[in-house]
């Protein structure tokens, strides 16, 4: 593990609008490799309010966004950590940090549609059907090109 991350303020801050292109060249480098969906700038600068980043040496070195679905149910999306800071706990902070603020509003689920089932499954999410969560399904992913195909898993975890 890269313990020089977890000692020093790798602190977890709102994102700005100065962040945007070093978020969409983050996210990227991941919908590249087609371990996110692609998120065009367009779409971060309208959920910019959603994100939190993480810097370091004036760069964002990764980041979460938040996105509410109903008076219950938020999501963990856009969630990415740089290659050269990854097993750095950054990752878990950045989910816990969405947790809290999930929490504080009042919501009771959290999701994700996600390949890194065992990272989720540390922080004690479950693996559920897709089919528990149509807010998703028939909201966003109806607009996604892998729609008829996904092959991402569904996790969930409740909150207080
Ligand atoms: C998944 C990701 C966010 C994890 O971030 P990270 O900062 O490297 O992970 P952390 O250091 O916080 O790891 C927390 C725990 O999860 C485990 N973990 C981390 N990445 C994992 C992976 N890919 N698969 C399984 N477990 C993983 C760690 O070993 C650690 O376990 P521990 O508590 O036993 O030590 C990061 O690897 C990433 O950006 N991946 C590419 C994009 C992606 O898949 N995002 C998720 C979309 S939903």
């Amino acid at each position: 593990m890269n313990t020089s991350a977890i000692n020093s303020d790798y602190k977890i801050i709102p994102a700005s609008l100065e962040d945007v292109p070093g978020i969409s060249e983050l996210l990227k480098f991941y919908s590249d490799q087609e371990v996110l969906l692609p998120r065009p700038e367009s779409d971060i600068y309208r959920s910019l309010k959603d994100f939190y980043v993480i810097h370091h040496d004036q760069k964002v070195i990764a980041c979460v966004a938040l996105l509410i679905y109903t008076k219950e149910l938020g999501e963990v999306r856009s969630l990415a950590v740089s290659p050269a800071h990854m097993n750095s706990r950054l990752g878990y902070r950045l989910v816990q940090q969405v947790e809290k603020e999930a929490s504080h509003l009042g919501l009771k689920k959290l999701m994700a549609l996600t390949y890194v089932e065992r990272f989720f499954k540390k922080m004690d999410f479950e693996v559920v059907e897709m089919s528990v969560l149509p807010e998703k399904v028939w909201g966003a992913c109806i607009n996604c090109h892998k729609f008829r195909n996904c092959d991402e898993i569904a996790v969930l975890k409740y909150i207080n």
